[in-house]
């Protein structure tokens, strides 16, 4: 009995390199493809090594789904063992990651160096890069060449552009046209658009990195209040409650000529049932009216492992999986998602599928980075209220000016307890 039991064991081990099979719990997002290619990721590990997954699907907004984790993780609870999470929240939530460098082999020397940067929490690798992200333009290809124009170098050409052709296009019938949407819900998606806005006008990133609060001042305030100038003319008033799929909504069934969003978006827009298939160009953010620049803020998702997870090893052999070469390079082919690693730059079958990946490239690597590391877990705090602030003025609430001076304030009451 004891040598069955023995060898059924060995036979285990020699299947799935474990002691024991486990059931592996998995946060994954669910905007757009997310979720459906976190399952077939996760799903093809259990097969290869015995294990079985649980894929948890979570909220679209991302500081809901930074509310559940805390809860989840204040708790102590071993209810997910691996977590999908933000680049914004190694330093809010660092602590309750084992570190990843004991299981990894190295395997984070692929990857982007300031991305494992931020992922590294007093020492410890807290989470494996998993995909990118940075804000991009899209547009309709094929109405700026009906139109005689191109595509907008700064966000005044982009505000005259998206007008004409919204004229046009609903002069011709389209009641529904948009000239540009974008994340306006007063979430963290707001805080990367806003962002944009103010650093291509050379007007900072609300506190830079040495802690100092930089957001009152005209230039962001020049930024707010031209995006404030497009609300009801050449976006609908409706995006003061769009998230990226919102948005991605819109411009997918052909009802705008621009939109903001992340590389996701890609894919989706070119699926074979998409009715603006073939026809999406994708373009670094436009600059400042002044002395500006192009500006993506930077995003993207790295995969934990929980303290509390009651089978870390196997948890990390997963996450190790999914962060690897041929998952993120299937990923970036089928969903659009940006990979980690480097090496996928190179690849003719990646860049093939999505060109900007390579013509974009210095949009990525100088993306705009959000205060995250220097505010560490006060980065939710910060940031809430700077999307606050935007909201107020978009939705007309308050002047730029004014909103900022707020924001100043607020920020300083925040600082003065923490970071
Ligand atoms: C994307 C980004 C993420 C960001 C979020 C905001 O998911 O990758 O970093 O916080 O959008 O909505």
């Amino acid at each position: 009995m004891f040598r069955r039991l023995l060898l059924a064991a060995v036979a285990s081990i020699a299947a799935t390199g474990f002691a024991h099979a486990a059931e592996i719990a998995i946060s994954c997002g669910a905007v757009g493809t997310e979720l459906e290619l976190c399952k077939s990721g996760a799903e093809a590990w259990a097969k290869k090594t015995g294990n079985t997954v649980k894929v948890v699907s979570t909220p679209n907004e991302t500081n809901e789904r930074l509310a559940l984790y805390q809860q989840l993780l204040s708790a102590g609870a071993s209810d997910i063992d691996v977590f999908q999470i933000d680049v914004i929240w190694p330093g809010i939530l660092g602590s309750h990651f084992i570190d990843l460098a004991p299981y990894s082999k190295g395997a984070e020397k692929d990857h982007f160096p300031a991305i494992v940067a931020n992922n590294t929490v007093d020492g410890k690798l807290v989470a494996m890069p998993w995909f990118t992200d940075a804000g991009v333009l899209y547009y309709r290809k094929d109405l700026l060449e009906k139109y005689g124009a191109q595509p907008p170098t700064t966000w005044q050409e982009l505000t005259d552009t998206a007008a004409k052709i919204q004229e046009g296009e609903r002069k011709a019938g389209n009641d529904k046209f948009w000239g540009f949407v974008f994340q306006g819900k007063a979430y963290e998606g707001l805080t990367c658009d806003a962002l944009e806005w103010i650093d291509s006008f050379g007007g900072g990133t609300i506190i830079d990195e040495k802690g100092a609060i930089t957001v009152n001042n005209p230039k962001a305030a020049a930024a707010l209040t031209l995006a404030a100038s497009w609300i009801g003319k050449i976006v609908p008033d409706g995006v003061l409650n769009y998230g990226e799929e919102e948005a991605r909504g819109v411009f997918q069934s052909g009802n705008a000529a621009f939109m903001r969003n992340w590389p996701y978006a890609w894919a989706l827009g070119n699926g074979a049932d998409s009715p603006i298939k073939g026809k999406i160009g994708v373009a670094a953010l436009p600059k400042g009216a002044t002395d500006g620049k192009n500006t993506g803020t930077l995003g993207g998702w790295q995969l934990a492992v929980s303290k509390y997870s009651k089978s870390p090893e196997i948890a990390a052999d997963l996450v190790m999986y999914l962060a690897s070469l041929d998952v993120q390079k299937s990923r970036a082919i089928k969903g659009s998602f940006e990979p980690t690693i480097v090496a996928l730059y190179q690849d003719k079958e990646v860049l093939t599928d999505v060109p900007f990946f390579g013509s974009l490239q210095s949009t990525f690597l100088n993306a705009v980075a959000r205060p995250s590391k220097i505010t560490g877990a006060n980065y939710n705090k910060v940031s809430n209220a700077f999307w606050n602030a935007v909201h107020n003025v978009l939705s007309g609430k308050a002047k730029a000016e004014d909103s900022l001076a707020q924001l100043e304030s607020e920020l300083k009451r925040i600082k003065r307890s923490h970071w």
